[in-house]
């Protein structure tokens, strides 16, 4: 078995296929995570912490509401932080695995990054020392769920993703379903949290990002051995296909409050 890089070594982040992937994530997912923010009640002058902010979209957002100076955006890859910059978020270097506290906040958000992170539960322990007290974080986590597939080719696909993102990323795709409990366990209260999965329809957008994240590890996959281009291509065909429909991907949204 090969060794895990993580997620920035694996993936060129700074290529414009990603930054088009990454928008078509903000597009599918920002609504959701956008009702949970509300569940917050996010104030003007609160502090506001977005980390592994991507190509920008929830800083944004917090900058609307809580008013862009009070919003810090990291990231390890800027490439696609400068329009947030420009209105006056701070964006910063910043690897949440090492780095210091850059602030304290009434409210840390991150989507789609401590899955990634093979130390994600000594990160949740950092961030909840990051809050103020009454201070919330919210974290967003992806699992695919192949079991759920409509058709053997794409349960497959669906098993692929995960065991390469494990295996070459340090990826953790069941460890959505245990929140709460790592908040619980870093001392937060009022913990919650809630699961949502859309269906993939063929030529929808949701299928189409299933297939260039799937892209991501093809190359891998294919020469491990561990699935056949034909049979990649029969997943990335039905992804293609009207009549086909899929739940095979939840988002795990979890949030706790410091005493
Ligand atoms: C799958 S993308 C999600 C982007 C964004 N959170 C979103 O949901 O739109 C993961 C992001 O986390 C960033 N990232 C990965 N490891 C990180 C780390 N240790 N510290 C900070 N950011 C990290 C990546 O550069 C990338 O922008």
């Amino acid at each position: 078995m090969s060794q895990a890089i993580g997620w920035n070594n694996f993936v060129d982040t700074t290529a414009l296929p990603e930054y088009r992937r990454l928008r078509l994530l903000e597009e599918l997912f920002d609504p959701f995570s956008l009702r949970q923010l509300d569940c917050v009640g996010i104030q003007p002058g609160w502090q506001c912490l977005e980390i592994g902010a991507g190509a920008g979209s929830i800083a944004e957002r917090l900058a609307e509401l809580a008013g862009p100076a009070n919003v810090v955006a990291t990231d390890l890859n800027l490439t696609f932080l400068d329009p947030i910059a420009d209105l006056g978020v701070t964006v910063l270097h910043h690897d949440v695995t090492v780095d210091e506290a850059p602030g304290r906040f009434d409210l840390i958000h991150t989507r789609f990054v401590l899955d990634h992170l093979p130390e994600r539960e000594a990160v949740i322990r950092k961030l909840a020392s990051w809050l103020k007290p009454g201070g919330w974080l919210m974290l967003e986590i992806g699992t695919t769920l192949p079991a759920l597939s409509s058709h053997p080719a794409n349960q497959r696909s669906m098993t692929v993703l995960a065991d390469v993102m494990a295996e070459r990323v340090g990826t953790a795709p069941e460890w959505a379903r245990t929140l709460p409990v790592p908040l619980e366990e870093a001392g937060l209260t009022d913990c919650a949290a809630e699961g949502m999965i859309m269906p993939a329809r063929g030529g929808g957008p949701l299928a189409h990002w299933l297939k260039c994240t799937t892209k991501l590890v093809e190359e891998h996959a294919v020469a491990t051995g561990m699935i056949t281009r034909d049979e990649l291509a029969e997943a990335y065909a039905n992804y293609d296909q009207p009549s086909f429909v899929d739940y095979t991907w939840m988002t795990v949204a979890a949030r706790g409050r410091r005493v």
